[in-house]
């Protein structure tokens, strides 16, 4: 894969490091931690430089957690050819309701659909932002620029938008590692933890998920915590817009491929299959884990054995479980519950010759891992809740002589990938019992084509091509931001504007109203203008260079009300209507307002069908409001009514629907602010044209207007205008520049 990287170092944050240390008669040795992430990033750090050669020079730095460790030793125990070690210290106490809690007793249930199991403790979130700030403190002392900072998984959610106030021009990616739920689950979190978290995300560039479906899940979840808008893949947060994609994770495919071919791993093989004799071998490893759905998979293998007695002695089935958080009491007790279950089921059914279940619980050696992939005919792999499973993965990659078969839980991530196992629902130990048994009834031919099916797809994508694609999304999305940032005006561009306005003769400046000068309220009958802005719009009008036009979709009495005793041309309801001065309101066109009859009672049926939403009924146009509905659920509707209103409209070819913010409207399409201000600035040139609005219908004006006119759109959206400004005080400050 041709990959342009455009970083000298690749920062990452995980809590756990590769390694831990076991201490031995001479020191320290290095074991490999357990776990997806861990294996995944140390298979990209190993052939990082290799696998890309614009990373010849790169180096990767990793943070992670040295807790617990004895006085003696250092960061050098971690030395690694690979990448340096940037160690994390977090005092015991905050560890354990941090990682214990915070992490393990909360978020992990949560997110893996497990919520009776999630505590709720408000020392548990205290100490994860504690344990996020000193993450942050430690890399904000190392990260440079031009660094890639790749901060992973659930244990450092915070994270990001910590590194983004200290380094705001860092590059941040963030990858979750484990599923991310329905907000129906998300939302059991106390409101301020979940906005902690969703805004701690949103400090990365890009956000990625393992499947499409937490992709979605988590962009939901945004909405609903902030009312940011998402576009597609797009979040518009108020500094800059954010990216959330999947990326499913993949493994060193080349490396489980071609290690089954090693000598030692061929004698590891030999080892095995004396034991074995001419029993078929099933195998599953998974680290001790509720989500595994460790008890249910024996459940489904008992009833295998149950269904089909012919293949009772035939049979192995070597259950290896890996070590993890065995100091938690409920993986305590499930790690029980599996060994008396096995003790059970060999109970039952083994016999002197035979034993049903090789129950180990242990870490395994790569070649022992290698050589138990390779030989088994069936890999059994049925977690209840996975955010991917590499295990899968791997088992795939190592059936170098085709012939094994793989069965998958269709709640592992990996289940989106490799359909081409037999996916079953873990739950249903019949289903999982027959699909045993179709696994090794499964003639040769079959077994083939279903696995190089998956082994093209998970060689292709790979690792590698997981963090590049990452890498370079996350680039694709900083030019993106680039490019709206030349749009954003600074103090060069403000500065031109007011020499502009200053050179001119004679000005027009067109100044929307909601969401321009005044923020949104619950009613639009709340929205009234403070005295500050009025001064500012007041000012202004009252230079006789200047004409201030109030460009709004408000009804007549309203601007009237608000802008009462100042001297500003009003245009109301989207230039239905305009006053000049002290004149009379006139009508810039006679409309027939027969069509409301039949638009009426469809926005009236859609107030009743969607709670919160209200009817703003004007002259010349109807208002459907959704401001204050469930934003979802009003966005469900909305595409309902538009296809309704579409039915309508289609035989009154004048109307047309607009859409403001969380506002949808029918008027007359022959006016809309743009032609209004086109009549305005017929009646005299302008040296100096100013225009500012902040939704759809201002989009309207800032098209009508001249190129040489300075538009302005407020908010983060995309723009026909020339420039735009984050947020309604912004543009205010600007308007205060301009000489009264
Ligand atoms: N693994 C391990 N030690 C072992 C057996 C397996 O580290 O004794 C590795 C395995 O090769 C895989 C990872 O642990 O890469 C497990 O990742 P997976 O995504 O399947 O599940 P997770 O543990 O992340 O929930
Ligand atoms: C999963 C998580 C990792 C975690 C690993 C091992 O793979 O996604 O973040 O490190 O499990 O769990 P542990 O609690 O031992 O770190």
């Amino acid at each position: 894969m041709d990959n342009e990287t455009h970083f000298k170092r690749l920062v990452i944050a995980a809590y756990r490091l590769p390694f831990k240390l076991n201490k031995t008669k001479k020191g320290y040795k290095a074991v490999q931690n357990s776990g997806g992430l861990v294996s995944a990033i140390l298979a990209l750090s190993e052939n990082f430089k290799k696998s890309n050669k614009d990373l010849k020079n790169s180096k990767i730095v990793w943070a992670g957690i040295t807790d617990n460790l004895p006085d003696d030793v250092t960061s050098d125990n971690f030395e690694n050819e690979n990448f340096d070690i940037l160690p994390v210290t977090i005092p015991k106490k905050i560890n354990d309701l941090f990682y214990g809690g915070f992490c393990n007793d909360l978020i992990w249930p949560l997110f893996h659909y497990f919520p009776s199991y999630a505590v709720f403790n408000s020392d548990y979130f205290k100490a994860y932002e504690e344990a996020n700030i000193k993450f942050c403190e430690e890399l904000a002392k190392t990260i440079k620029p031009g660094d890639f900072v790749w901060i992973h998984d659930y244990q450092l959610m915070l994270l990001p938008e910590m590194i983004r106030q200290r380094v705001p021009d860092a590059t941040i990616g963030f990858f979750l590692h484990i599923p991310f739920p329905s907000f129906e689950i998300f939302r059991l979190l106390p409101r301020n933890w979940r906005e902690s978290v969703i805004k701690g995300l949103l400090g990365a560039d890009l956000i990625g998920f393992h499947t499409n479906d937490y992709t979605q899940n988590f962009i939901k979840s945004v909405r609903r915590t902030t009312g940011y808008e998402c576009q597609q893949n797009t979040i518009y947060t108020p500094n800059k817009l954010v990216k959330a994609d999947a990326f499913p994770i993949g493994i060193d495919y080349d490396k489980f491929h071609d290690a089954c071919l090693k000598k030692s791993v061929i004698a590891e093989k030999q080892k095995l299959k004396n034991h074995l004799s001419n029993h078929k071998l099933i195998f599953s490893v998974d680290r001790l884990d509720y989500s595994k759905g460790l008890l249910l998979k024996l459940k489904g293998y008992e009833t295998f054995l149950e269904m089909y007695p012919e293949w009772r002695s035939k049979v192995v089935f070597n259950m290896v479980v890996v070590p993890s958080r065995d100091n938690i009491e409920k993986y305590k007790k499930m790690k029980k519950e599996i060994e008396s279950t096995v003790g059970r089921i060999n109970g039952k059914y083994s016999s002197l010759s035979w034993q049903s279940i090789i129950y180990q619980y242990k870490s395994l050696t790569f070649n022992e891992l290698i050589a138990l992939y390779n030989l088994s005919e069936v890999g059994l792999i049925t977690p209840l809740r996975d955010g991917m499973n590499l295990v899968a993965k791997e088992y795939v990659a190592c059936q170098v002589e085709n012939e094994g078969v793989l069965i998958l839980s269709e709640m592992a991530g990996a289940a989106a990938e490799m359909n081409e196992a037999l996916i079953i629902n873990p739950v249903d130990n019949i289903e999982m019992a027959e699909a045993i048994f179709k696994a090794l009834e499964m003639k040769s031919e079959e077994k083939h084509l279903r696995l190089e099916k998956m082994q093209n797809r998970i060689s292709n994508y790979d690792v590698f091509a997981w963090a590049f694609d990452f890498f370079n999304q996350t680039f694709e999305t900083k030019e993106e931001q680039n490019t709206r940032n030349v749009r954003f005006i600074n103090t060069s561009i403000s500065s031109q504007i007011v020499s502009d306005y200053k050179k001119a003769a004679s000005r027009i400046l067109f100044l929307d109203y909601d969401g321009t000068l005044v923020p949104f309220e619950k009613y639009p009958e709340l929205a009234v203008i403070d005295k500050k802005t009025l001064k500012i719009v007041k000012d202004l009008s009252k230079n006789p260079k200047n004409k201030v036009v109030i460009i709004s979709g408000r009804d007549k009495k309203f601007l009237e009300t608000q802008f009462a005793g100042i001297n500003v041309i009003l245009v109301a309801e989207h230039g239905y209507y305009i006053k000049k001065g002290t004149d009379e309101w006139e009508a810039t066109m006679n409309t027939d307002e027969q069509w409301k009859e039949a638009v009426l009672p469809i926005l009236n049926e859609y107030v009743s069908r969607c709670n919160g939403t209200f009817i703003e009924e004007k002259t010349g146009s109807i208002a459907w409001h959704y401001r204050n509905a469930d934003s979802d659920f009003a966005q469900l509707r909305l595409h309902e009514l538009k296809d309704d209103l579409a039915e309508v409209i289609r035989f009154k070819t004048d109307l047309e629907i607009l859409e403001g913010h969380k506002v949808l409207e029918v008027k007359s399409g022959r006016y809309d602010k743009g032609q209004a201000a086109n009549s305005l600035m017929s009646e005299q040139d302008f040296g100096f044209i100013f225009a500012a609005g902040d939704d759809k219908t201002d989009e309207f004006l800032f098209t009508a207007l001249p190129d040489s006119a300075n538009t302005i759109r407020v908010g983060l959206s995309p723009s026909f205008a020339k420039y735009n400004v984050t947020d309604i005080p912004a543009l205010l400050t600007l308007l205060e520049e301009l000489p009264v």
